[in-house]
């Protein structure tokens, strides 16, 4: 019998991708077989988010928890940003722990795992032309990673800090991955990266003039791909070029994140985020213009150092202006590592509750006016996911999750739906006959 792997991962979708290769490597170079049973694994990883005070503090309780369970002689692995910024610290608070592995030392895991307490958390560490081995999650689509690392600083944001520098993985090794995955079935590219418009600012071996724009043309030549999705781009690179490219590309589907952080310039300019109000709304308005289905996500900052009611009704300003299909919103959280955390006028926990309820209920309200218009539209789906209840779910091209009746057949094809019953997360609706590819 071979070896099991049961691995939990928390956080944003390059976490995502980075299970996905250490599963790979893991199987392939080290025959493991992975389990959803924590009992029966021999070893056993958590790939970890620092983003935010929580996750860390939910971290030691979870390891806890996994030291019960293992059975005898099964080691326990901690990966990610909160390993990257902890490093043996975790080992010092949990010596159980085998091992632990950085957001950027993941192609090591082949090492540590033979190692009694490696602790492998260099920041600049360059993993950008690792030839991973191949695992996907789902077959209908494919995470690829287009950049590692961060160069922007935020100033609430500890990635930078668990990530290091920003490297860009050479267009050849992006385009060769979304054919390969295209190939076996993926009809859906998903490019990643913290900065993904900043992409082609620096690569490991050589200067190249090559930008994100020409990089989502790259991609969208591959004939096997038909949808393209990227994830996270910032506001500040949203220029013509690359704005009108995401319009006239039939193949870049038509949802964009957004992260406005704050609506106001001022805790805009304390957050280091390089954009002001009035660029932001430019932006999106321009988007809104020339893609007049677009969905917008957006994150949202609340109760940041310094933020005081004129510059939350700046934020709300925003929201009501660019009606955003999506938000995630969150308090703000002082993190190690970062200089708002020194910042003075740090806002009351109250007010900032206060200031996040008041957001989500407000945009729980829009969402239903946003969602309603929905109605009788008809939508071309790829189906990815069976549901409870005998439904299948699927998305839009800008991003709607739509569920309708039906069954396995529908899964990896595009289908003609039309809307029959809106809501705030998912919409409804009933498969039409002309069906695609
Ligand atoms: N590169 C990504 C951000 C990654 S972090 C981007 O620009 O979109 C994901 C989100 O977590 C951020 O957009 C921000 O809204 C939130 N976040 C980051 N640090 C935070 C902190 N200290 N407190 C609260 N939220 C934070
Ligand atoms: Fe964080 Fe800002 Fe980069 S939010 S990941 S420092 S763009």
């Amino acid at each position: 019998m071979g070896k099991k792997l049961y691995i939990e991962t928390l956080g944003c979708a390059m976490n995502v991708r980075d299970s996905e290769h250490i599963i790979a490597e893991l199987k392939e170079k080290e025959q493991f077989e992975l389990t959803d049973d924590l009992s029966k694994a021999d070893l056993i990883l958590i790939n970890t988010c620092s983003v935010r005070e929580k996750p860390v503090h939910k971290l030691f309780s979870e390891i806890g928890y996994f030291n019960k369970k293992k059975k005898t002689g099964a080691k326990i692995g901690v990966c990610g940003c909160t390993a990257s910024h902890l490093g043996d610290e975790i080992i010092k608070k949990a010596p159980y722990v085998s091992f632990v592995l950085g957001a950027r030392n993941v192609s090591k895991i082949t090492e540590v795992i033979h190692k009694e307490k490696a602790v492998e958390v260099d920041i600049d560490y360059d993993e950008s032309t690792y030839a991973f081995s191949d695992f996907r999650s789902s077959p209908y689509k494919a995470f690829i990673n287009i950049s590692i690392g961060c160069d922007k600083k935020c100033t609430f944001c500890i990635v930078p800090n668990t990530r290091g520098e920003e490297i860009s993985i050479p267009p050849e090794l992006v385009v060769q991955e979304a054919r390969r995955a295209a190939q076996n079935g993926a009809k859906e590219i998903f490019l990643l990266g913290q900065n993904v418009n900043n992409y082609g600012r620096r690569f490991s071996d050589r200067d190249r003039k090559i930008d994100f724009t020409d990089l989502l043309k790259m991609v969208s030549e591959i004939g096997e791909v038909k949808r393209i999705r990227f994830t996270s781009p910032h506001p500040l690179h949203m220029d013509d070029k690359f704005l009108e490219e995401f319009a006239n590309n039939p193949k870049i589907c038509k949802s964009m994140h957004m992260p406005l952080q704050s609506g106001s310039t001022k805790v805009l300019r304390d957050m280091k985020r390089g954009y002001t109000k009035e660029w932001f709304l430019d932006r999106a308005m321009k988007l809104r213009s020339l893609v007049p289905d677009v969905h917008i996500s957006t994150d949202i900052i609340v109760g940041f150092p310094g933020e005081s009611e004129e510059d939350f009704a700046d934020t709300i300003d925003v929201v009501e202006q660019v009606k955003f299909e999506q938000i995630f919103s969150f308090k703000y959280s002082p993190r190690p590592l970062t200089p708002a955390q020194n910042y003075p006028n740090q806002v009351p926990d109250e007010i900032a509750s206060k200031r996040l309820s008041f957001l989500q209920d407000l945009h729980l309200s829009m969402l239903d006016a946003i969602s309603q218009k929905e109605m009788g539209k008809v939508y071309e789906v790829y189906f990815e996911e069976l549901k409870p209840g005998g439904y299948v779910a699927g998305r839009t091209d800008n991003n709607w999750i739509v569920k309708v009746k039906g069954s396995e057949e529908l899964l990896g094809r595009f289908v003609d739906v039309k809307i029959t019953k809106p809501g705030r997360l998912s919409l409804e609706g009933e498969v039409l006959v002309n069906e695609k590819v």
